[in-house]
């Protein structure tokens, strides 16, 4: 490939990616809000872009053969606050997308796009969108946006919706972990199948407590070698008896299942870099 577009460059699983995607294209352009980026590969270039800003980020996509999504608000948080950088933002990466001709974009689809659904239902990727809050209704939002780029331009989308990748802390990361090394494995098998079409896939590590079910996302030869259940004697120990009538436990979204509406779930996750 000559070219590939990471949005969301300077997060942390813009972190994780940054050196594998500069080993599949011959330039790897990072893109985002925030010029805090480190060190760039010899083939890596920066653009420091607002997602809302639609004459950026067209100039930025021009010339690529795919697009990899991750740059968004990560948190719950008012509509007017995601309507920018998760809304508006996917418009303008799918619409430059499809005007330049771009091959596929693969995108950082999250959990709570079905996070009211209670964990004792293993959910497939067909499941009927059930989010938990603006933040995973804009996730919503995004996989019908991409399916209809799809089904009306031709423009091939995989929505990768990630569970929890973060050090493993909690009893429910003992089910939804996601390890680096398999984020990495992931992308990378969603950029190199050949035909994707609209395909949606969790990402999850290979869990012996997963609670999602990725089978009718196996074409994408996505095998995750990572399990949290090497964590769980020490969390379970440490975490003593959970409520089971707490949705924050029951439920596929954790906390952003029983935070109000717009307000912040991020602090509740506890999230530590792995
Ligand atoms: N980390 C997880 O466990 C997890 C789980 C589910 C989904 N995701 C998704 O993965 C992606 C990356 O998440 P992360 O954990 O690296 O979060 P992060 O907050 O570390 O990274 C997100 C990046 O997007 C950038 N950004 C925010 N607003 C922007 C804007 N208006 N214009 C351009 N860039 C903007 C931020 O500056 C940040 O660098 C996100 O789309 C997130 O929704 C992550």
């Amino acid at each position: 490939m000559k070219k590939i577009v990471l949005t969301g460059a300077a997060g942390r699983l813009g972190g994780y990616l940054r050196g594998p995607l500069s080993n599949l294209a011959n330039t790897l352009v990072s893109t985002d809000i925030s010029d805090d980026i480190g060190d760039l590969a010899a083939n890596e270039s920066f653009v420091q872009a607002d997602l809302a800003d639609k004459p950026a980020i067209h100039d930025i996509i021009e010339g690529a053969d795919m697009v990899v999504h991750f740059g968004a608000l990560v948190d719950e948080a008012s509509f007017e606050s995601i309507l920018g950088p998760n809304i508006i933002g996917s418009y303008n990466v799918w619409e430059a997308a499809s005007l330049h001709g771009v091959r596929r974009v693969i995108y950082a689809s999250s959990i709570h796009a079905v996070g009211m659904y209670p964990k004792n239902q293993h959910i497939g990727v067909d499941v009927a969108h059930r989010p938990d809050g603006f933040y995973g209704l804009a996730k919503c939002f995004s996989e019908d946006l991409a399916r209809m780029y799809w089904e009306k331009r031709g423009l091939e989308t995989v929505c990768l919706r990630i569970l929890s990748c973060a050090a493993v802390t909690n009893p429910r990361a003992l089910g939804s972990w996601l390890s680096p090394g398999d984020l990495v494995r992931l992308v990378k098998r969603s950029i190199d199948t050949p035909v994707t079409g609209f395909t949606v896939a969790y990402g999850v590590s290979a869990n012996d407590r997963s609670p999602v079910d990725n089978s009718a996302a196996q074409f994408l030869g996505y095998r995750p070698q990572d399990n949290a259940e090497q964590f769980a004697d020490d969390i379970l120990a440490k975490s003593g008896p959970l409520d089971p009538l707490d949705g924050a436990h029951m439920c596929h979204g954790g906390p952003f299942a029983t935070t109000g509406l717009g307000v912040s779930a991020m602090a509740a996750l506890k999230l530590v870099d792995d």
